[in-house]
């Protein structure tokens, strides 16, 4: 059977960079080579004070710690880690079309391909290829033929290992996952490349979760198992929007309908929208699959997902509007929170960023205050949009250092990001830094709302 000694990694990202950090941490015996062709990230990754790693995730440090130096390793030489390894991971952005066929909903290949054929081209030896990006079903085969190019007698097997990590935790997540997914070609050689790759993670986690399918399987089981964490979201999203007419309270409701067990309580959570690198760019790849095969009520079931949140994050800035007069101009609102989630300094279709744009068009000023997203992805965000300049995505919007500084003079103040620092404020102190009348929009629902309705303070939750 093929033993790996040495394992690269194409794409040093969310993704790449702590799954081989971790794979490192675990198999010392396997040397790891993280490479990509962004020079400044790698740099970042080898950066001797370790508090500049370009990713911030709890506990990623400690392990880049242990493991850099002995067999993990971070390299722009992307052809020689080709080259020297006997498993190659790729790990390389998969981002929506913007142009084309497809465009707004497929998944862009052009990484993945280039990626291919820099292993067609490089590879000497035999090579295990594991997709570890979320690839639309099929792609192995698009990958196989690139690779069927290789000028040498190298033979290559095409593995899809989708990553289930969360980010925020995915440390946590890489150390006991619910479950490994691997798929292969349903023949010795596939049979084989699966187990050479399933002796890696049996280095950590229990045999009985790690799970062995057909390669096909394995690739739309990543795109389902998003659209269902989202959908989860959209539905409790949508009975918050019912709650705050009928004043019934979405949380008693994720609660009560949580604890039976074949619902279950985890990602009932109503929110001001889901954001992130994943689920909307997932959602529309299967729509566009689901309708590539004519299979138009199915594209059209999934993509109330995405409407739904994106009607969530357009009716919280709207509320905001509507209970400030129908007027933004000249005042000024406190954004606690840019990045999708807490625990991360990722950004990728953040809700804040859609809440900002709203906003910006009743010409408001927003001060935000994230502890991780400087002030440069904030209007690098907005100019992504192209709704207004960037000048004056400059001047209306700023980042400040901390809460206070947010809340001073500010007339409302959202909350975007469930950052544990925000749940924790002395929000006491809220009536002398705030305009009069103040008003809190909790886009997370993590305040105590009857605290702040005792200091005179209007406040506005989701679904309650
Ligand atoms: C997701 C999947 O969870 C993970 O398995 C996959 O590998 C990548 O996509 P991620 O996007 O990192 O992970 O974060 P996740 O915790 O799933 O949160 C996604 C978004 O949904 C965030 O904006 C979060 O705030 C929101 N969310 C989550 C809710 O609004 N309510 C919930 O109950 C849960
Ligand atoms: P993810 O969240 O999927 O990890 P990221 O955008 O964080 O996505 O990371 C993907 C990385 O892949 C980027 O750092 C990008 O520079 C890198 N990359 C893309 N294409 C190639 C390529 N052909 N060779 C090497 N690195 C690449």
């Amino acid at each position: 059977m093929t033993k790996i000694k040495n394992i690269c990694c194409i794409g040093a990202g969310y993704v790449g960079g702590p799954t081989m950090a971790v794979i490192a941490q675990k198999c010392p015996h396997i040397k790891v080579t993280v490479v990509d062709v962004n020079a400044e990230r790698i740099a970042a990754w080898n950066d001797s004070e370790l508090a500049n790693l370009p990713i911030y995730e709890p506990g990623l440090r400690e392990v880049v710690a242990e493991a850099r130096g002995r067999n993990l390793f971070f390299s722009t030489d992307v052809s020689a880690a080709i080259r020297d390894a006997e498993m190659i991971f790729m790990s390389v952005n998969t981002p929506t079309k913007t142009y084309g066929n497809g465009k707004g909903k497929a998944a862009d290949l052009k990484y993945i391909e280039l990626c291919a054929r820099q292993i067609a081209k490089e590879a000497t030896s035999d090579k295990i290829v594991v997709e570890k990006s979320t690839l639309p079903v099929r792609t192995a085969q698009a990958i196989k033929t690139i690779l069927s190019n290789n000028q040498t007698s190298a033979k290559f097997q095409v593995l899809s290992n989708p990553e289930f990590l969360a980010e925020g935790t995915a440390i946590e997540d890489l150390y006991s996952p619910d479950r490994v997914l691997i798929g292969g070609e349903q023949t010795p050689e596939g049979a084989e490349a699966m187990e050479a790759l399933t002796e890696i993670y049996a280095n950590w986690v229990p045999r009985e979760r790690i799970l062995q399918t057909n390669v096909w399987s394995s690739e739309l089981s990543k795109l389902v198992a998003n659209a269902f964490l989202a959908q989860r979201i959209s539905s409790i999203n949508s009975i918050s929007a019912l709650c705050e007419k009928t004043e019934a309270n979405v949380d008693e409701i994720a609660k009560a309908i949580g604890m039976d067990s074949r619902i279950g309580p985890k990602f009932l959570k109503a929110s001001v929208g889901f954001g992130g690198s994943c689920f909307q760019k997932d959602i529309l790849n299967l729509v566009y699959i689901a309708r590539t095969y004519g299979l138009d009520e199915v594209a059209d079931y999934w993509e109330q997902v995405i409407d739904l949140n994106d009607y969530q994050k357009r009716r919280f800035a709207q509320n905001i509007i509507s209970k400030l007069n129908n007027t933004l101009s000249g005042k000024k609102i406190a954004m606690l929170g840019w990045a999708f989630k807490k625990d991360t300094n990722d950004t990728r279709e953040s809700a804040a960023i859609y809440v900002a744009d709203h906003l910006l068009n009743e010409q408001a000023e927003i001060h935000v205050y994230d502890p991780k997203v400087s002030e440069s992805q904030i209007h690098k965000d907005l100019d992504y949009l192209q709704t207004r300049s960037p000048e004056e995505n400059r001047e209306m919007v700023q980042k400040v250092v901390d809460i206070e500084q947010a809340l001073a003079g500010a007339h409302a103040v959202a909350i975007l990001t469930e950052w544990d620092e925000f749940k924790t404020y002395d929000w006491a102190k809220l009536s002398a830094l705030m305009m009069k009348p103040a008003f809190v929009f909790d886009g997370r629902n993590i305040l105590d709302h009857e605290a702040l309705r005792a200091l005179g303070v209007n406040v506005y939750g989701i679904g309650r």
